[in-house]
């Protein structure tokens, strides 16, 4: 899995601006982006319609084959039973017009019980409709209530979690449980949403270094092992400049001033969810 991927939430959710929305996507599959993270809840299957337009566009020229993308999308807590699960994911795969989904994500935990979600999933993964699946937004009990249900099917491959420099609360012990498994964190809104681009401390360090805020606060989230990031972006600058911090590596005295600026967590807090 790259360490840096596209998110897509708000896209989809205005007829007006689709064609902008795939246009960017196309662009950003261009550059090199190869990681995708959408859901059926985005614009109500309208960010997975952008998505998959923009990858049949970028599959019809050329620009990338199949096998090199790597799609993730999710359901609904509503919809994870053991049978909606895989309507759900049928309806996905129409809306994306692909055969597979690479990682297909619970949302967050809802009402149906864990043991019908996995069991749907791990059939989805037999029946070839998912690569692999995971969660999204499980705290560490989460986590632990979730790993005997696995059994000796296929296991969880990634829980996707808000984490940034603004949200570090995952880091105290969420991060270690999944990296002693090694399983991936996701990072959403690694870019609290925007907040972080405008972050004036952040920008006179990152000023420093010739990278923009945004740039930072991405290189930051990234450096910390067994850590993906997938910042949402639409302008082309911003895309590029998000895929160039991919590559950054941070010496020690920033990473000091980066805890100095946003602290680590000194205590277990409960999960942050956006
Ligand atoms: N699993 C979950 O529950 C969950 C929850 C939230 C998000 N997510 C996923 O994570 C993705 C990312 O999170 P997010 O969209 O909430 O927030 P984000 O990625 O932290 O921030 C996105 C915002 O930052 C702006 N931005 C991006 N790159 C920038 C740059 N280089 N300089 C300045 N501004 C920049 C974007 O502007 P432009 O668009 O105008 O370029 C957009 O307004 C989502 O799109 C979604 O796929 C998942």
């Amino acid at each position: 899995m790259p360490v840096l991927g596209l998110g897509t939430w708000r896209m989809g959710e205005t007829a007006g601006r689709q064609a902008a929305e795939v246009a960017a996507v196309r662009e950003a599959i261009a550059m090199g982006y190869r990681l995708i993270d959408t859901a059926e809840m985005y614009g109500e299957g309208g960010a997975e319609t952008v998505l998959g337009q923009a990858i049949a566009e970028a599959l019809r020229a050329g620009d990338v084959r199949r096998d090199e993308l790597f799609i993730v999308s999710k359901v609904y807590p509503h919809n994870a039973s053991r049978r909606g699960t895989p309507e759900a994911c049928e309806r996905s795969l129409k809306r994306l017009g692909l055969d597979t989904i690479d990682l297909y994500l619970l949302h967050w935990r809802g009402s149906h019980p864990l043991r019908e979600t996995v069991d749907a999933m791990q059939a989805l993964v037999a029946k070839g409709r998912i690569a692999r699946w995971g969660v999204s937004n499980f705290d560490t009990d989460d986590m632990e209530e979730l790993a005997p249900l696995i059994g000796s099917g296929p296991g969880c491959a990634a829980n996707q979690v808000y984490l940034s420099l603004g949200e570090r609360g995952p880091e105290f012990s969420l991060l270690p449980w999944l990296r002693e498994r090694g399983m991936p964190l996701m990072a959403y809104s690694p870019i609290d949403q925007g907040a972080l681009a405008s972050d004036h401390a952040l920008g006179e360090l990152a000023g420093r270094l010739g990278l923009t805020a945004a740039q930072l606060a991405l290189a930051a989230v990234i450096a910390r092992p067994g850590v993906v990031a997938i910042p949402k972006a639409v302008r082309s600058a911003h895309l590029q400049q998000n895929l160039a911090a991919a590559d950054l590596k941070l010496d020690a005295d920033v990473l000091a001033e980066l805890d100095r600026l946003h602290p680590p967590p000194r205590r277990k807090a409960p999960l942050a969810m956006i």
